[in-house]
């Protein structure tokens, strides 16, 4: 069963907008991001909550975990971590299968509209008859995920779930809404527990806002 919204956490603008001076960011990002959204401390509590979730909901059978890249990466390997710790429908331990796919559609703070997805067509068909769950950092629009999903239907796969770690309340939403997620954030460009601009900010634990210095020092 997806969750509910009303399970979401909601990171409400002001109420939770930490000043940069409240906790440790790295010297060299210190101009290039406007507040602190989500201490890492929260993240990783809010992870575990999450794993527990997931993993109840799965009985004996295999599933296999799908980190997309590379946003995904750190989410993925946390709550991997703690899912690894989780008892699923039966209270047993989840056997899982840990598989990768890369997913590209961001530049600057923009979609660029096109998805590049890195999987083959013989890695896609070997997932049929398969427990899919997918490990997203963010959805924005919708639209990168609602491709991916579009492809993965082709393949007949046994269940695919999304867990994403935030869903941004944005009105250019396509609706798309994942089975699991941690926090919806505002409408802001966010970075840093691996979200990226440009590939910058992966090295930031804490997920933050963007300043304007920071948007046009790594544009490209
Ligand atoms: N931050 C980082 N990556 C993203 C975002 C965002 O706000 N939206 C979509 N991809
Ligand atoms: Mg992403």
């Amino acid at each position: 069963m997806p969750m509910d919204p009303s399970q979401w956490i909601d990171v409400v603008e002001d109420k939770f907008k930490y000043k940069l001076d409240h906790f440790v960011i790295p010297g060299h990002y210190s101009e290039d991001v406007e507040s602190i959204l989500i201490p890492h401390g929260l993240i990783m509590d809010r992870i575990a909550k999450l794993a527990q979730i997931i993993t109840s909901e799965y009985d004996n059978e295999r599933v296999v975990v799908c980190c997309v890249l590379k946003g995904g990466h750190q989410f993925f390997s946390d709550l991997v971590n703690y899912m690894k710790k989780a008892l699923n429908k039966q209270g047993k331990t989840l056997p899982m299968t840990l598989d990768f796919v890369r997913v590209k559609s961001y530049e600057n703070d923009k979609s660029s509209g096109q998805v590049h997805i890195s999987m083959t067509d013989k890695e896609l068909q070997e997932l049929k008859g398969k427990n899919l769950l997918l490990v997203e950092d963010i959805i924005d629009t919708g639209k990168t995920m609602q491709k991916l999903l579009e492809t993965l239907s082709k393949y007949e796969l046994k269940s695919v779930k999304v867990a994403s770690l935030l869903v941004k309340k944005t009105p250019l939403s396509c609706g798309y809404i994942p089975d699991y997620v941690g926090f919806a954030v505002p409408d802001l460009f966010v970075v840093g527990y691996c979200l990226d601009y440009n590939d910058i900010f992966r090295d930031l634990d804490h997920i933050c806002a963007i300043s304007d210095v920071g948007k046009s020092k790594y544009a490209v």
